[in-house]
C-alpha cells in the first residue's frame, strides 16, 4: 500500500482559505501518485474541497438523532469523504473523549464505508516515565474495534508533546514505538501486519524525509504544516519512490 500523506486542517480557515489551499494541493499532486494524498478540512468546509480526496476530522458516536452540533459518519460519507479521524489528542483531551468512545466512533466510521485513522500517543510525562509504549498499547487494545482491517484502519501514532510544538520525536523513538506497535497489531488482527501505521507531530519539510522513510513508517498526519501546500507537497515529495 501507498504511503498516506494526511492533513489535518483542525480549526483553521475561511471559505477563501479552504477553497485557495485546495485549489493548491490539487494541482500540486496531481502528478505525484507515490503517494496517497489526503486532506481533512473543517466539517463545514467540506463542500468546497474537490478533485483532492478528503476526510472528516471526527465523527459522533450516533447514527442519526437528537445530537445537537454533531455530524454522524453517514453524513461524512455523503460529503464523498474516504477516511475519518477519531480519537485525536485535541479531543481526548478537550472532550474527555475515552477509549471505549474512540472504539464507537471507529466502527461507524468502518460501517459508513470509510477508513478510520485511530489517533493514539503519550504525554510527556507518561515518556519521561518509561510508560510510552504502555500507554500506547492500552490505547489500540481498548479503542481498535473487532472488525478493523487493513483497508478499515490506519494508526497515528502522535506523542502528544510533538504535536504544534515543533519538536518531533526523534528517528530512534519513531522507529522503536512504529515496530512495538506492529508487533501489537500482528497480535491482535489478522492483516496486522499491513494495518497502516503513520506518524504525526511537528512532521515538516525538513524532517520529512527522516522520518517518512523508517521501517514501519507509512505517512503522516500533518497539522501545522499542512496550512501551506508547498510544506505539504514537500512532506510526500520526501517520501522515497520506490
Ligand atoms: P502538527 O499536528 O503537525 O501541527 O504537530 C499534528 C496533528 O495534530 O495531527
Amino acid at each position: 500500500m501507498r504511503k498516506l500523506i494526511a492533513g489535518n486542517w483542525k480549526m483553521n480557515g475561511l471559505t477563501g482559505d479552504a477553497i485557495d489551499l485546495c485549489r493548491n494541493v490539487r494541482d500540486g499532486v496531481q502528478a505525484l501518485t507515490h503517494v496517497e494524498w489526503l486532506v481533512c478540512p473543517p466539517h463545514i468546509h467540506l463542500p468546497l474541497v474537490n478533485d483532492v480526496p478528503k476526510g472528516g476530522q471526527d465523527c459522533s458516536v450516533h447514527e442519526f438523532g437528537a445530537h445537537t452540533g454533531d455530524v454522524s459518519a453517514l453524513m461524512l460519507k455523503d460529503m464523498r469523504c474516504d477516511y475519518c479521524i477519531v480519537g485525536h489528542s485535541e479531543r481526548r483531551q478537550n472532550h474527555n473523549e475515552t477509549n471505549e468512545v474512540i472504539r464507537q466512533k471507529a466502527e461507524r466510521v468502518i460501517q459508513a464505508g470509510m477508513t478510520a485513522i485511530i489517533c493514539v500517543g503519550e504525554i510527556l510525562d507518561e515518556r519521561n516515565d518509561g510508560n510510552a509504549f504502555t500507554v500506547v498499547e492500552r490505547q489500540i487494545r481498548e479503542s481498535l474495534p473487532a472488525i478493523a482491517s487493513a483497508d478499515s484502519v490506519v494508526i497515528a501514532y502522535e506523542p502528544v508533546w510533538a504535536i504544534g510544538t515543533g519538536e518531533s520525536a526523534t528517528a530512534d523513538d519513531v522507529l522503536d514505538m512504529h515496530g512495538k506497535i506492529r508487533q501489537l497489531l500482528e497480535s491482535l488482527v489478522a492483516s496486522g501486519d499491513t494495518i497502516r501505521i503513520i506518524y504525526g507531530g511537528s512532521v515538516k519539510p525538513a524532517n520529512a524525509s527522516e522520518l517518512m522513510n523508517l521501517d514501519h513508517v507509512d505517512g503522516a498526519l500533518i497539522g501545522g504544516a499542512s496550512l501551506s501546500a508547498d510544506d505539504f507537497i514537500a512532506i510526500g515529495n520526501a517520501v522515497n519512490k520506490r
